[in-house]
């Protein structure tokens, strides 16, 4: 077997990527980002997203989510914009008349008729740097032939079963990086495969993240790294800069919270609290 190409991400590499804020910026340099998702009952995804680009540094963040959203959002994260869809309970048709920098869809979201019409609707027309999570995995794990619809270097980040819905069951480890690297080649994505050790995967190239702890096993962490991830995008960082150096934070977040915190009591809103602090641990 040839070896693989593994790089372990640590400090030390994620160091070079990072971006000083100049003195004179202002929120229009770090961009704009969109997240798309949520329906009854899941709202809290979006919410948790929509803090998740915030916290890592975007300059303005708009959730995109259906009616019955709009109240909980706002008041529970005011620093949000929304637009709603025309359904209060699903998406049924992604139409917004902004301009963002970046774009998430799917936390939330379900797996409805309409919502997958939506989404294909939203593809045929779409140009901007795009992640896609949660149910918008399962969307395209359903639909295979809206993968060639991604614009290049989409990021993936499904947990194990979402993955799956990907590429199949897998034999073993090796066989799902093979798998996940035919992927990755044939549609031109990133794709994190979430889990202890979460790996980027990028053709062949394989990044290792070391930062993480059980802690995050729970609820909604997910929805904040796409955020991050989004968020990261949205400020300039290229997508697999952004997706590398979104998840060392992410799992630092939760390494620098535990030692306070345990591993019982961590929630995916403490990953947000801990951003600054994985920012500020780099220097
Ligand atoms: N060690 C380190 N990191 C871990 C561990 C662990 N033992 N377990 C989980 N994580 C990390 C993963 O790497 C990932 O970043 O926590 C995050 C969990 O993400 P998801 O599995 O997507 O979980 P969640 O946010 O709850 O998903 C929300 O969306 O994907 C759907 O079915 C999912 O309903 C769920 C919802
Ligand atoms: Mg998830």
């Amino acid at each position: 077997t040839t070896p693989t190409e593994a790089d372990l991400i640590g400090k030390n590499e994620v160091l070079p990527i990072y971006k000083p804020r100049e003195k004179y910026s202002h929120k229009g340099h770090f961009g704009h980002a969109l997240v798309i998702g949520g329906s009854y009952g899941k709202i809290g995804a979006v919410t948790l997203a929509s803090r998740g680009v915030l916290t890592i540094g975007a300059g303005k963040v708009t959730a995109y989510m259906p009616k019955c959203g709009y109240i909980p959002l706002q008041s529970s994260f005011p620093e949000a914009m929304v637009i709603s869809d025309v359904n209060d309970e699903k998406i049924t048709k992604i139409d917004f008349n902004i301009t963002p920098d970046a774009v998430a869809f799917g936390v939330g979201a379900g797996t409805d008729a309409k919502t997958i019409s939506a989404f294909e609707a939203f593809l045929k027309t779409n140009t901007k740097p795009l992640v896609i999570d949660a149910d918008g995995i399962n969307i395209l794990a359903k639909k295979k032939a809206l993968l060639k619809s991604l614009p290049e270097n989409t990021v993936l980040t499904p947990h194990p079963k979402e993955l799956e819905g990907l590429i199949g069951k897998w034999t073993d480890d090796f066989d799902k990086l093979k798998k996940t690297k035919a992927l990755s080649k044939k549609y031109k994505c990133i794709v994190v495969i979430k889990g202890a050790n979460t790996i980027t995967v990028y053709g062949d190239k394989l990044y290792v993240n070391a930062t993480g702890n059980p802690s995050l096993a729970t609820a909604g962490t997910g929805d904040v790294l796409t955020g991050m991830i989004t968020g990261l995008i949205a400020q300039g960082y290229d997508a697999l800069a952004a997706t590398i150096f979104g998840v060392y934070l992410h799992g630092k977040s939760a390494d620098l919270l535990v030692e306070e915190l345990g591993y019982q009591s961590f929630i995916a809103s403490h990953v947000i609290e801990g951003i600054p602090l994985a920012y500020l641990d780099l220097f």
